[in-house]
């Protein structure tokens, strides 16, 4: 392997502890942030991704309310239960976990989070905010990726980034974010003939599908710079990411493992976010 590592969880234990005093800083001042997570249903990833989203508060000095509702929770209730954490002056982000019941309406759910407390960036509010460059909150995955380039000292100005996926959560997202940072972007999908003559012309590649070895070796330019958003599991059963580790490691310049690469960013940006928006609340 000749890549360099970019370990998500050493960069996580630092933003953390930054969260830490910033909380310890805001309590002094008499306001604890607090972030409400709501998860309707039983789905288990849901289940261990809001869990750890609850410690991860507590673990940096937040104050953190889980609710857990049927999966029988009617849209009406769920809604009316977003409009009371909108009106409660001791939370500050507000994260409804995705996926919700078929027979809720998650736009409208999201739609219905305060913009000032929607700590995952995906209210249509935040999306137009990072579109047209003003001040907002920025979706925690895609904002995790820029914070790594950022600990390897990578610019993008003038770089060439390839984003392969544009779900709203990811891909567009990073997309703007790289673009906002003066990165010539190329956005590439299922629908792209020949992703391969895209990567090897990229100087930063970010792989966020869901989908095992959509980057291999010989699709990547030496040296690049290569974030692996996915999170899928090998026929072993074994974690792994979009990104062939053992073959594009060779090649890469800079690369995240998965396990311990994007995984934890993500968490650790929610919780910048909700220290920001009790800040905001506090001054
Ligand atoms: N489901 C999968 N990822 C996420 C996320 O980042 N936020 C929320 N709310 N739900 C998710």
């Amino acid at each position: 392997m000749s890549a360099q590592l970019i370990d998500g969880n050493a960069l996580s234990k630092q933003l953390r502890a930054e969260v830490s005093a910033r909380a310890a800083a805001l309590r002094a001042r008499g306001t604890t942030p607090g972030l409400a997570v709501i998860l309707v249903g039983d789905n288990p990833a849901s289940q261990v991704y809001v869990r750890n989203k609850v410690k991860a508060c507590h673990d940096s000095g937040l104050h953190s309310v889980l609710e857990q509702y049927p999966a029988t929770m009617s849209e009406a209730e769920l809604l009316a239960r977003i409009e009371a954490l909108n009106a409660d002056a001791a939370i500050h982000g507000i994260l409804v976990q995705l996926p919700l019941p078929a027979h809720i309406d998650a736009h409208k759910v999201i739609e219905t989070i305060s913009p000032a407390k929607d700590v995952d960036g995906f209210h249509v509010a935040s999306a137009g905010a990072l579109v047209v460059g003003q001040p907002g909150f920025k979706p925690c995955t895609p904002y995790g990726c820029m914070k790594m380039l950022e600990s390897i000292g990578c610019d993008p100005k003038g770089k060439h980034a390839v984003v392969i996926g544009r779900s709203n959560i990811v891909g567009k997202p990073m997309a703007l974010m790289l673009l906002a940072a003066s990165a010539t972007v190329t956005v590439c999908h299922s629908a792209t003939p020949d992703l391969g003559a895209m990567t090897r012309q990229a100087d930063i590649v970010v792989a966020a599908v869901g989908k095992r070895n959509v980057l291999t070796a010989e699709m990547v330019k030496p040296g690049a710079v290569v974030i692996d958003v996915g999170m899928n599991r090998d026929d072993a059963g074994k974690l792994c990411g979009d990104v062939d580790f053992a073959g594009v490691s060779k090649v890469a310049g800079w690369i995240t493992p998965v396990p311990g690469g994007v995984g934890p960013m993500t968490i650790t940006m929610l919780l910048v976010n909700t220290i920001e928006a009790a800040e905001r609340a506090a001054t």
